[in-house]
Protein backbone atom coordinates (compact mmCIF):
# COMPACT_ATOMS: atom_id res chain seq x y z
CA UNK A 1 0.00 0.00 0.00
CA UNK A 2 1.28 3.26 -0.68
CA UNK A 3 0.31 6.91 1.28
CA UNK A 4 1.21 10.11 0.00
CA UNK A 5 1.47 12.69 1.98
CA UNK A 6 0.87 16.23 0.34
CA UNK A 7 1.55 20.21 1.52
CA UNK A 8 0.95 22.49 -0.74
CA UNK A 9 2.33 26.02 -1.30
CA UNK A 10 5.66 24.96 -3.15
CA UNK A 11 5.60 26.49 -7.25
CA UNK A 12 6.55 24.01 -9.35
CA UNK A 13 9.13 24.79 -11.86
CA UNK A 14 11.21 23.24 -14.51
CA UNK A 15 11.15 20.71 -17.40
CA UNK A 16 10.26 17.21 -17.40
CA UNK A 17 8.90 14.80 -20.13
CA UNK A 18 5.63 12.57 -19.59
CA UNK A 19 5.34 8.53 -20.26
CA UNK A 20 4.49 7.61 -23.71
CA UNK A 21 0.88 7.73 -24.55
CA UNK A 22 -1.41 4.64 -23.49
CA UNK A 23 -3.53 4.27 -25.88
CA UNK A 24 -1.02 4.65 -28.85
CA UNK A 25 1.20 1.90 -26.41
CA UNK A 26 -1.81 -0.76 -26.75
CA UNK A 27 -2.43 -0.33 -30.80
CA UNK A 28 0.84 -0.63 -31.67
CA UNK A 29 1.71 -3.39 -29.55
CA UNK A 30 -1.27 -5.55 -31.49
CA UNK A 31 -0.09 -4.26 -34.79
CA UNK A 32 3.52 -5.28 -33.78
CA UNK A 33 2.10 -8.51 -33.09
CA UNK A 34 0.26 -8.95 -36.14
CA UNK A 35 2.78 -7.35 -38.55
CA UNK A 36 5.17 -9.64 -40.62
CA UNK A 37 8.89 -9.16 -39.34
CA UNK A 38 10.22 -7.11 -35.93
CA UNK A 39 9.08 -3.35 -34.86
CA UNK A 40 10.80 -1.78 -32.64
CA UNK A 41 8.92 0.64 -30.50
CA UNK A 42 10.67 3.59 -28.62
CA UNK A 43 8.77 5.45 -25.28
CA UNK A 44 6.05 2.52 -24.48
CA UNK A 45 5.13 3.28 -20.62
CA UNK A 46 5.93 1.02 -18.26
CA UNK A 47 2.40 1.30 -16.76
CA UNK A 48 0.70 -1.80 -15.30
CA UNK A 49 -2.51 -1.54 -18.41
CA UNK A 50 0.56 -1.33 -21.22
CA UNK A 51 2.22 -4.35 -19.29
CA UNK A 52 -1.40 -6.05 -19.53
CA UNK A 53 -1.39 -5.64 -23.19
CA UNK A 54 2.24 -7.12 -23.66
CA UNK A 55 1.82 -9.78 -21.74
CA UNK A 56 -0.87 -11.19 -23.70
CA UNK A 57 0.55 -10.99 -26.78
CA UNK A 58 3.41 -12.70 -25.12
CA UNK A 59 0.94 -15.70 -24.01
CA UNK A 60 -0.51 -15.87 -27.78
CA UNK A 61 3.15 -16.52 -28.62
CA UNK A 62 4.98 -12.85 -29.28
CA UNK A 63 8.21 -12.58 -28.17
CA UNK A 64 8.70 -9.12 -27.21
CA UNK A 65 12.46 -8.25 -26.27
CA UNK A 66 13.37 -5.11 -23.94
CA UNK A 67 16.16 -3.50 -25.32
CA UNK A 68 16.42 -0.84 -23.17
CA UNK A 69 14.87 1.69 -21.03
CA UNK A 70 11.48 2.28 -23.15
CA UNK A 71 12.60 0.64 -25.87
CA UNK A 72 11.27 -2.92 -27.26
CA UNK A 73 11.65 -5.14 -29.78
CA UNK A 74 7.80 -7.28 -31.06
CA UNK A 75 8.83 -10.51 -33.04
CA UNK A 76 5.56 -9.95 -35.09
CA UNK A 77 3.87 -13.87 -36.26
CA UNK A 78 1.58 -12.11 -39.15
CA UNK A 79 -2.15 -12.35 -39.13
CA UNK A 80 -2.53 -15.89 -38.51
CA UNK A 81 0.40 -16.41 -36.32
CA UNK A 82 -0.79 -15.95 -33.12
CA UNK A 83 -1.25 -19.31 -31.18
CA UNK A 84 -3.99 -20.60 -28.48
CA UNK A 85 -2.91 -19.74 -24.53
CA UNK A 86 -2.56 -21.76 -22.37
CA UNK A 87 -4.62 -19.55 -19.97
CA UNK A 88 -7.58 -17.50 -19.85
CA UNK A 89 -5.86 -13.72 -20.15
CA UNK A 90 -5.79 -11.51 -17.81
CA UNK A 91 -6.56 -7.83 -18.67
CA UNK A 92 -6.20 -6.62 -14.98
CA UNK A 93 -7.08 -2.76 -14.72
CA UNK A 94 -7.12 -2.41 -18.51
CA UNK A 95 -10.15 -1.99 -20.68
CA UNK A 96 -8.49 -1.10 -23.75
CA UNK A 97 -6.67 -4.39 -23.49
CA UNK A 98 -9.57 -6.16 -23.06
CA UNK A 99 -11.51 -4.76 -25.82
CA UNK A 100 -9.01 -4.67 -28.44
CA UNK A 101 -7.92 -7.80 -28.04
CA UNK A 102 -11.65 -9.07 -28.24
CA UNK A 103 -11.43 -7.71 -31.48
CA UNK A 104 -8.81 -9.53 -32.62
CA UNK A 105 -8.93 -12.77 -31.03
CA UNK A 106 -12.80 -13.07 -32.19
CA UNK A 107 -10.84 -13.73 -36.07
CA UNK A 108 -9.12 -16.73 -34.56
CA UNK A 109 -9.19 -20.69 -35.55
CA UNK A 110 -8.89 -21.33 -31.51
CA UNK A 111 -10.75 -20.28 -28.36
CA UNK A 112 -9.99 -17.88 -25.35
CA UNK A 113 -11.52 -16.25 -22.75
CA UNK A 114 -10.22 -13.12 -20.95
CA UNK A 115 -10.69 -12.02 -17.75
CA UNK A 116 -10.15 -8.70 -16.05
CA UNK A 117 -9.59 -7.34 -12.00
CA UNK A 118 -12.89 -6.56 -9.97
CA UNK A 119 -12.99 -2.92 -11.13
CA UNK A 120 -12.11 -3.76 -14.80
CA UNK A 121 -15.23 -7.03 -14.41
CA UNK A 122 -17.57 -4.43 -13.52
CA UNK A 123 -16.93 -2.65 -16.91
CA UNK A 124 -19.96 -2.76 -19.86
CA UNK A 125 -19.26 -5.22 -22.70
CA UNK A 126 -22.47 -5.46 -24.11
CA UNK A 127 -22.20 -3.39 -27.29
CA UNK A 128 -18.82 -5.15 -27.89
CA UNK A 129 -20.17 -8.42 -27.80
CA UNK A 130 -22.96 -7.27 -30.13
CA UNK A 131 -20.87 -5.61 -32.49
CA UNK A 132 -18.63 -8.53 -33.13
CA UNK A 133 -21.40 -11.07 -33.06
CA UNK A 134 -23.21 -9.17 -35.99
CA UNK A 135 -20.06 -10.24 -38.20
CA UNK A 136 -20.35 -13.97 -37.00
CA UNK A 137 -18.12 -13.69 -34.12
CA UNK A 138 -18.59 -16.29 -31.48
CA UNK A 139 -18.24 -14.14 -28.70
CA UNK A 140 -20.13 -13.70 -24.99
CA UNK A 141 -20.15 -11.91 -21.78
CA UNK A 142 -20.90 -12.61 -18.80
CA UNK A 143 -24.30 -11.27 -16.43
CA UNK A 144 -23.58 -10.07 -13.33
CA UNK A 145 -26.29 -8.99 -10.34
CA UNK A 146 -26.29 -5.01 -10.34
CA UNK A 147 -25.56 -3.29 -7.13
CA UNK A 148 -28.20 -1.71 -5.76
CA UNK A 149 -27.58 2.21 -6.69
CA UNK A 150 -25.69 1.36 -9.75
CA UNK A 151 -25.93 3.19 -12.75
CA UNK A 152 -25.51 -0.32 -14.41
CA UNK A 153 -28.37 -1.36 -16.92
CA UNK A 154 -29.52 -5.19 -15.30
CA UNK A 155 -29.19 -6.84 -19.05
CA UNK A 156 -25.58 -5.74 -19.11
CA UNK A 157 -22.53 -7.94 -20.24
CA UNK A 158 -19.27 -7.97 -18.23
CA UNK A 159 -16.08 -9.83 -17.70
CA UNK A 160 -15.23 -12.81 -18.14
CA UNK A 161 -15.72 -12.82 -21.72
CA UNK A 162 -15.70 -15.76 -23.74
CA UNK A 163 -14.73 -16.43 -27.65
CA UNK A 164 -14.99 -19.97 -29.27
CA UNK A 165 -13.32 -20.67 -32.07
CA UNK A 166 -13.63 -20.30 -36.03
CA UNK A 167 -14.41 -23.09 -37.51
CA UNK A 168 -12.48 -24.92 -40.75
CA UNK A 169 -13.48 -22.69 -43.48
CA UNK A 170 -15.33 -19.30 -41.59
CA UNK A 171 -14.36 -15.92 -41.29
CA UNK A 172 -15.94 -12.70 -39.92
CA UNK A 173 -18.57 -11.23 -42.12
CA UNK A 174 -18.83 -8.01 -43.69
CA UNK A 175 -20.31 -5.10 -41.37
CA UNK A 176 -22.16 -1.62 -41.41
CA UNK A 177 -21.54 -0.54 -37.90
CA UNK A 178 -23.00 2.47 -36.08
CA UNK A 179 -21.23 2.99 -33.16
CA UNK A 180 -23.87 3.65 -30.19
CA UNK A 181 -21.49 5.25 -27.88
CA UNK A 182 -18.58 6.90 -29.79
CA UNK A 183 -16.06 4.56 -27.98
CA UNK A 184 -13.18 4.30 -29.88
CA UNK A 185 -12.03 1.26 -27.51
CA UNK A 186 -15.69 -0.70 -29.52
CA UNK A 187 -14.38 1.53 -32.93
CA UNK A 188 -11.12 -0.47 -32.71
CA UNK A 189 -11.86 -3.49 -31.93
CA UNK A 190 -14.39 -3.75 -34.64
CA UNK A 191 -11.43 -2.15 -37.08
CA UNK A 192 -9.05 -4.84 -36.03
CA UNK A 193 -12.37 -7.84 -36.72
CA UNK A 194 -11.74 -6.24 -39.83
CA UNK A 195 -8.14 -7.44 -40.84
CA UNK A 196 -10.10 -11.09 -40.79
CA UNK A 197 -13.43 -10.60 -42.09
CA UNK A 198 -14.04 -11.17 -46.00
CA UNK A 199 -15.70 -8.70 -46.79
CA UNK A 200 -15.85 -4.86 -46.00
CA UNK A 201 -16.46 -3.29 -42.91
CA UNK A 202 -17.82 0.26 -42.37
CA UNK A 203 -17.64 2.01 -39.23
CA UNK A 204 -19.84 5.25 -38.35
CA UNK A 205 -19.55 7.38 -35.53
CA UNK A 206 -21.66 10.52 -34.54
CA UNK A 207 -18.92 12.18 -33.06
CA UNK A 208 -15.03 11.47 -33.82
CA UNK A 209 -13.63 9.19 -30.96
CA UNK A 210 -9.70 8.75 -30.56
CA UNK A 211 -8.15 7.93 -34.41
CA UNK A 212 -5.35 6.13 -33.29
CA UNK A 213 -6.24 3.21 -34.67
CA UNK A 214 -7.36 4.79 -37.71
CA UNK A 215 -3.92 6.92 -37.82
CA UNK A 216 -1.76 3.58 -37.75
CA UNK A 217 -3.88 1.11 -40.40
CA UNK A 218 -3.12 4.24 -42.77
CA UNK A 219 0.28 4.55 -41.64
CA UNK A 220 1.03 0.71 -42.32
CA UNK A 221 -0.45 1.05 -45.58
CA UNK A 222 -3.57 -1.16 -44.77
CA UNK A 223 -7.06 -0.39 -47.06
CA UNK A 224 -8.63 2.05 -45.33
CA UNK A 225 -10.34 5.57 -45.67
CA UNK A 226 -11.53 7.76 -43.30
CA UNK A 227 -13.96 10.36 -44.06
CA UNK A 228 -14.70 12.34 -41.32
CA UNK A 229 -16.45 10.34 -38.91
CA UNK A 230 -16.38 7.60 -41.02
CA UNK A 231 -13.57 4.66 -41.59
CA UNK A 232 -13.97 1.91 -44.58
CA UNK A 233 -12.03 -0.77 -44.71
CA UNK A 234 -12.30 -3.03 -47.50
CA UNK A 235 -9.51 -6.24 -47.86
CA UNK A 236 -11.07 -6.75 -51.46
CA UNK A 237 -7.00 -6.82 -53.59
CA UNK A 238 -5.25 -7.09 -50.02
CA UNK A 239 -2.72 -9.15 -49.34
CA UNK A 240 -3.64 -9.29 -45.52
CA UNK A 241 -0.11 -8.18 -43.86
CA UNK A 242 2.66 -5.33 -43.28
CA UNK A 243 5.61 -5.04 -42.43
CA UNK A 244 7.42 -4.74 -39.35
CA UNK A 245 7.89 -0.58 -38.44
CA UNK A 246 9.87 1.49 -36.49
CA UNK A 247 7.87 4.15 -34.33
CA UNK A 248 8.44 6.61 -31.09
CA UNK A 249 5.58 6.62 -29.32
CA UNK A 250 4.79 10.49 -28.14
CA UNK A 251 4.10 12.02 -24.45
CA UNK A 252 0.45 11.01 -23.36
CA UNK A 253 -1.28 14.00 -22.84
CA UNK A 254 -3.53 11.84 -20.52
CA UNK A 255 -1.03 12.03 -17.96
CA UNK A 256 0.46 15.70 -19.65
CA UNK A 257 -2.62 17.09 -17.95
CA UNK A 258 -2.23 16.65 -14.31
CA UNK A 259 0.93 18.40 -14.69
CA UNK A 260 -0.35 21.67 -16.32
CA UNK A 261 -3.40 22.11 -14.71
CA UNK A 262 -1.49 21.59 -11.54
CA UNK A 263 1.30 24.31 -13.26
CA UNK A 264 -1.77 26.43 -13.98
CA UNK A 265 -3.16 26.52 -10.70
CA UNK A 266 -0.28 26.28 -8.14
CA UNK A 267 0.75 30.28 -7.99
CA UNK A 268 4.28 31.18 -9.33
CA UNK A 269 4.20 27.73 -11.57
CA UNK A 270 5.97 27.04 -14.50
CA UNK A 271 6.44 23.99 -16.22
CA UNK A 272 7.25 22.75 -19.19
CA UNK A 273 6.56 19.38 -20.98
CA UNK A 274 8.90 18.19 -23.79
CA UNK A 275 6.99 15.58 -25.39
CA UNK A 276 3.16 15.82 -25.02
CA UNK A 277 0.87 14.17 -28.38
CA UNK A 278 -1.49 16.41 -29.46
CA UNK A 279 -3.81 14.67 -31.48
CA UNK A 280 -6.37 16.56 -32.09
CA UNK A 281 -9.20 13.64 -31.13
CA UNK A 282 -7.00 13.84 -27.66
CA UNK A 283 -6.84 17.90 -27.00
CA UNK A 284 -9.90 18.97 -25.46
CA UNK A 285 -7.99 20.01 -22.31
CA UNK A 286 -5.56 22.29 -23.62
CA UNK A 287 -8.95 24.25 -25.61
CA UNK A 288 -10.43 24.78 -21.79
CA UNK A 289 -7.39 25.52 -20.26
CA UNK A 290 -6.84 28.75 -23.20
CA UNK A 291 -10.36 29.58 -22.46
CA UNK A 292 -9.91 30.09 -18.63
CA UNK A 293 -7.09 32.56 -19.79
CA UNK A 294 -4.03 30.07 -18.45
CA UNK A 295 -1.18 31.08 -20.61
CA UNK A 296 -0.23 27.60 -22.53
CA UNK A 297 2.63 27.70 -24.95
CA UNK A 298 2.35 24.91 -27.85
CA UNK A 299 5.38 24.67 -30.23
CA UNK A 300 4.73 21.14 -32.75
CA UNK A 301 7.84 19.33 -32.20
CA UNK A 302 6.83 16.62 -35.27
CA UNK A 303 4.97 13.33 -35.94
CA UNK A 304 5.41 10.01 -33.75
CA UNK A 305 3.49 6.53 -34.43
CA UNK A 306 1.71 6.12 -37.14
CA UNK A 307 1.45 10.10 -37.80
CA UNK A 308 0.88 11.10 -34.30
CA UNK A 309 1.99 15.07 -34.09
CA UNK A 310 3.47 15.69 -30.71
CA UNK A 311 4.58 19.29 -29.18
CA UNK A 312 6.42 21.04 -26.49
CA UNK A 313 4.15 22.67 -24.20
CA UNK A 314 4.72 25.06 -21.63
CA UNK A 315 2.10 26.58 -18.96
CA UNK A 316 2.52 29.14 -16.09
CA UNK A 317 0.39 29.55 -13.61
CA UNK A 318 -2.90 31.73 -13.39
CA UNK A 319 -6.57 31.32 -14.17
CA UNK A 320 -9.39 33.21 -14.65
CA UNK A 321 -12.59 32.23 -16.32
CA UNK A 322 -14.88 29.50 -15.78
CA UNK A 323 -16.05 27.27 -18.75
CA UNK A 324 -18.53 24.90 -20.14
CA UNK A 325 -17.68 21.84 -21.74
CA UNK A 326 -20.29 19.00 -23.30
CA UNK A 327 -20.62 17.21 -26.65
CA UNK A 328 -17.55 17.04 -29.07
CA UNK A 329 -15.39 18.65 -26.93
CA UNK A 330 -16.35 16.63 -23.82
CA UNK A 331 -15.03 13.15 -26.17
CA UNK A 332 -12.06 15.31 -26.80
CA UNK A 333 -10.96 15.23 -23.24
CA UNK A 334 -13.05 12.61 -21.50
CA UNK A 335 -10.26 11.01 -19.54
CA UNK A 336 -9.14 14.45 -18.28
CA UNK A 337 -12.56 14.97 -16.71
CA UNK A 338 -11.44 14.55 -12.63
CA UNK A 339 -8.23 17.20 -13.50
CA UNK A 340 -10.76 19.40 -15.39
CA UNK A 341 -12.72 19.91 -12.28
CA UNK A 342 -9.46 20.90 -10.15
CA UNK A 343 -8.92 23.27 -12.90
CA UNK A 344 -12.00 24.63 -12.30
CA UNK A 345 -11.75 24.90 -8.92
CA UNK A 346 -9.46 27.98 -9.24
CA UNK A 347 -11.59 29.72 -11.75
CA UNK A 348 -13.81 32.62 -11.28
CA UNK A 349 -16.92 31.31 -11.26
CA UNK A 350 -19.35 27.69 -11.74
CA UNK A 351 -17.81 25.65 -14.72
CA UNK A 352 -20.39 22.73 -16.06
CA UNK A 353 -19.50 19.87 -18.09
CA UNK A 354 -21.92 17.88 -19.39
CA UNK A 355 -22.29 14.82 -21.63
CA UNK A 356 -19.54 12.73 -20.24
CA UNK A 357 -22.17 9.90 -18.58
CA UNK A 358 -19.39 7.02 -20.23
CA UNK A 359 -17.52 8.33 -17.28
CA UNK A 360 -19.92 6.52 -14.75
CA UNK A 361 -18.16 3.28 -16.59
CA UNK A 362 -14.75 3.72 -16.57
CA UNK A 363 -11.62 2.36 -14.11
CA UNK A 364 -14.77 3.38 -11.54
CA UNK A 365 -17.58 5.91 -11.27
CA UNK A 366 -15.40 9.22 -12.16
CA UNK A 367 -18.88 11.51 -11.73
CA UNK A 368 -19.08 10.38 -8.34
CA UNK A 369 -15.85 9.64 -7.31
CA UNK A 370 -14.32 13.38 -8.58
CA UNK A 371 -17.45 15.12 -6.52
CA UNK A 372 -16.43 12.85 -3.74
CA UNK A 373 -12.72 13.99 -3.22
CA UNK A 374 -13.36 17.33 -3.93
CA UNK A 375 -16.33 18.34 -1.64
CA UNK A 376 -14.23 16.28 1.25
CA UNK A 377 -11.48 19.10 0.57
CA UNK A 378 -13.73 21.93 0.39
CA UNK A 379 -15.20 22.23 -2.32
CA UNK A 380 -18.93 23.08 -3.56
CA UNK A 381 -19.49 20.21 -6.59
CA UNK A 382 -23.16 19.39 -7.93
CA UNK A 383 -23.56 16.16 -9.88
CA UNK A 384 -25.37 15.38 -12.95
CA UNK A 385 -26.64 11.87 -14.31
CA UNK A 386 -24.34 13.08 -17.22
CA UNK A 387 -21.55 15.65 -15.76
CA UNK A 388 -20.75 17.91 -12.77
CA UNK A 389 -21.04 21.53 -11.87
CA UNK A 390 -17.74 23.11 -10.34
CA UNK A 391 -17.73 26.18 -7.95
CA UNK A 392 -14.62 27.99 -8.55
CA UNK A 393 -12.25 30.23 -6.16
CA UNK A 394 -13.50 27.64 -3.72
CA UNK A 395 -11.14 27.59 -0.13
CA UNK A 396 -9.54 23.70 0.50
CA UNK A 397 -8.50 21.74 3.35
CA UNK A 398 -6.43 19.38 3.25
CA UNK A 399 -8.24 15.51 4.66
CA UNK A 400 -7.57 11.70 3.49
CA UNK A 401 -8.61 10.52 0.17
CA UNK A 402 -8.58 6.79 -1.17
CA UNK A 403 -9.24 7.03 -4.51
CA UNK A 404 -11.35 4.14 -4.63
CA UNK A 405 -8.34 2.38 -7.36
CA UNK A 406 -9.07 4.74 -10.22
CA UNK A 407 -5.42 6.18 -11.29
CA UNK A 408 -7.29 9.29 -12.70
CA UNK A 409 -9.09 10.24 -9.59
CA UNK A 410 -5.54 9.45 -7.47
CA UNK A 411 -3.59 11.92 -9.59
CA UNK A 412 -6.18 14.66 -9.43
CA UNK A 413 -6.57 14.75 -6.08
CA UNK A 414 -2.92 14.91 -5.60
CA UNK A 415 -3.08 18.18 -7.67
CA UNK A 416 -5.99 19.62 -6.02
CA UNK A 417 -3.84 18.68 -2.83
CA UNK A 418 -0.99 21.24 -3.99
CA UNK A 419 -3.77 23.95 -3.91
CA UNK A 420 -5.23 23.34 -0.35
CA UNK A 421 -3.90 24.50 3.44
CA UNK A 422 -2.56 22.09 5.35
CA UNK A 423 -1.91 18.18 4.56
CA UNK A 424 -3.85 16.32 2.50
CA UNK A 425 -3.53 12.21 2.60
CA UNK A 426 -3.90 10.10 -0.51
CA UNK A 427 -4.44 6.56 0.69
CA UNK A 428 -4.11 3.41 -2.00
CA UNK A 429 -1.93 5.85 -4.06
CA UNK A 430 -0.48 2.43 -5.89
CA UNK A 431 -3.40 2.55 -8.51
CA UNK A 432 -1.37 5.82 -10.14
CA UNK A 433 1.13 2.89 -11.95
CA UNK A 434 -2.19 1.46 -14.00
CA UNK A 435 -1.06 4.59 -16.23
CA UNK A 436 1.86 7.05 -14.98
CA UNK A 437 4.28 4.96 -12.67
CA UNK A 438 6.91 8.12 -12.04
CA UNK A 439 4.17 11.08 -11.19
CA UNK A 440 4.84 11.62 -7.76
CA UNK A 441 8.15 11.45 -8.36
CA UNK A 442 8.00 13.84 -11.46
CA UNK A 443 6.13 16.44 -9.26
CA UNK A 444 8.96 16.26 -6.83
CA UNK A 445 11.04 17.23 -9.19
CA UNK A 446 9.12 19.98 -9.46
CA UNK A 447 9.39 20.99 -6.34
CA UNK A 448 6.14 19.76 -4.65
CA UNK A 449 6.21 18.53 -1.05
CA UNK A 450 5.06 14.77 -1.19
CA UNK A 451 5.77 12.76 0.90
CA UNK A 452 5.60 8.63 -0.23
CA UNK A 453 4.99 5.80 2.62
CA UNK A 454 4.82 2.31 1.83
CA UNK A 455 2.81 -0.34 3.80
CA UNK A 456 3.44 -3.98 3.27
CA UNK A 457 -0.43 -5.33 2.82
C1 LIG B 1 -9.38 4.62 -24.92
C2 LIG B 1 -10.62 5.14 -25.18
C3 LIG B 1 -11.46 5.78 -24.17
C4 LIG B 1 -10.61 6.24 -22.99
C5 LIG B 1 -9.68 5.17 -22.50
C6 LIG B 1 -8.73 4.74 -23.61
C7 LIG B 1 -8.65 3.93 -26.01
O1 LIG B 1 -12.40 4.85 -23.67
O2 LIG B 1 -11.45 6.65 -21.94
O3 LIG B 1 -8.91 5.63 -21.41
O4 LIG B 1 -7.45 3.66 -25.87
O5 LIG B 1 -9.27 3.65 -27.04
P1 LIG B 1 -13.77 4.51 -24.48
O6 LIG B 1 -13.40 3.99 -25.78
O7 LIG B 1 -14.46 3.50 -23.64
O8 LIG B 1 -14.51 5.80 -24.58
Amino acid sequence: MRRLRIHGGNPLRGKVRVPGDKSIGHRALIFGALAEGVSRIQGLPRSRDLLATRNALGSLGVKIVEEGPERICIHGVGLDGLRMPERPIECENSGTTMRLLAGVLCGQRFGTRLVGDSSLSRRPMGFLVSALRARGAHIGGTRWPVPKGSHADPDELYPPISIAPLVEGERLAPLEFHSPNMSAQLKSAVLLSALYADGPTVVYETLLSRDHTERMMLALGMPLQTTGTISLFDPTSWARCWEGFDWQIPGDLSSAAFLLVAGAVVPGSEIEIENVGTNPTRTGLLEVMRWCGVRLQVAPRGEGAGHEPWAEVRVRSGVQSPFRVGAELALRMIDEVPIACVLALAASGRSEIRDVQALRFKESDRIENTAAFLRAMGAQVVVLEDGLIVEGKSKLHGTRIDPQGDHRIAMAAVVAALMAEGETVVENAECIEVSYPNFVETLQSLGANIEIEEEKS
